[in-house]
Order: structure tokens, then sequence, then C-alpha cells
């Protein structure tokens, strides 16, 4: 995963992967259409990886989707909202045009997970270091937002209450 240089220096690179405690709660899922090669565990029935490149690609059913960072993630997060059926692990900054135009204007929750996770190498092994930055966890579509509300992982905002209006 590459989080932008400031918020961890040390994950420069695409291939930082989901730890488990964190897929689990989150139930089965039918794709990922952005996985590593090389993968220690499943992630999903189906994977594309960049050989493939999961965005020219055909999605179907419920998606997992931590896709790489950087410029590259926002034509992820518009298919994810396009597809509308999944859920995404990306950098809570919610300040940002992605969040506003992907998250905020499309999802149905956001989940705010709690601590700063740490990711695992395509060996599996864990990394020593913290994602150095607050993830978040996007639910498109109800029955996902209610996965996000069961998984226990943090904090889950609800799409009812993101217009930005004051109560
Ligand atoms: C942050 S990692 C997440 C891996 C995995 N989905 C997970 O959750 O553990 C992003 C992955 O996207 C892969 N990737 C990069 N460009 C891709 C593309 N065009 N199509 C499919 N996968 C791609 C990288 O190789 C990397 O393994």
């Amino acid at each position: 995963m590459s989080l932008s240089a400031h918020q961890s220096a040390r994950m420069r690179n695409d291939e930082w992967l989901t730890p488990p405690e964190i897929l689990s709660p989150l139930g089965a899922f039918d794709l990922d259409p952005c996985a590593p090669v090389i993968r220690p565990w499943d992630t999903a029935s189906r994977h594309y990886t960049i050989q493939e490149d999961g965005l020219a690609q055909e999605w179907g059913g419920r998606v997992w989707c931590n896709p790489p960072f950087g410029r590259e993630a926002v034509k992820w997060l518009r298919r994810m909202a396009e597809h509308g059926n999944g859920i995404a692990l990306i950098p809570a900054r919610t300040e940002t045009a992605m969040f506003y135009e992907c998250v905020w204007g499309q999802a149905d929750a956001v989940l705010f997970v709690k601590g700063r996770p740490h990711f695992h190498r395509v060996d599996g092994s864990r990394a020593g270091f913290n994602s150095g930055a607050p993830i978040c966890l996007v639910a498109y579509g109800k029955t996902n937002a209610r996965t996000l509300l069961a998984s226990r992982l943090g904090h889950v905002v609800p799409a009812s209450l993101f217009s930005g209006e004051p109560a």
C-alpha cells in the first residue's frame, strides 16, 4: 500500500496486504480485483492481478478492494461506487477530492478502523511498523453497511449522516 510519503515512508510500494483480522469479520467476497500476483492467502473467490489489470475486467458479486493508492486509488473507488456491492479499504483522509467524490457522495457507510493496522508482506509476514495513518472501510450497498456495523472493527458512520447539513 503506498500511503502518501508523509504518512508512512516505509510503505512505498503497493504490495501491502490487508491483515486477516480486518478481512475475517467482513465475510466472504466474490472478487478481489486488485490482488498480488503471489499471495499468502485468498481474499475472495476470484482475484485479478496487475497481469490481468483488474480495472480492465468485468466485476461481479461482492467485491473486496484494497486498491493501489496514490493517484491510482480514485479509479478503483469510482469503480467500486459504480459497482455498488462491496467494501473498500482506504486511508481515512476525509478531506480529499476522492473522499468527497467516491465516499461521501456514494457510499452507504464508513467504518473508521480502531488503531493503526499492521499490513502484511506478500510472504504473509506482518510489518513491524503500523500504517502510520488512519484507515477506514467504505461500504457500497446496504448489506455491506450492515456488515461493517456488525464487524466491531471501529466506529461506523452511516450514509444517513453524510449530508453535511447541520442537524
Ligand atoms: C494494497 S495491495 C492490496 C492487496 C489485496 N487486495 C489485499 O487486500 O490484501 C494492492 C494490490 O493491487 C495490485 N495491483 C496494482 N495494479 C493493479 C491492476 N492494474 N490490476 C490488478 N491489481 C493491481 C498490486 O500488485 C497489489 O497487490
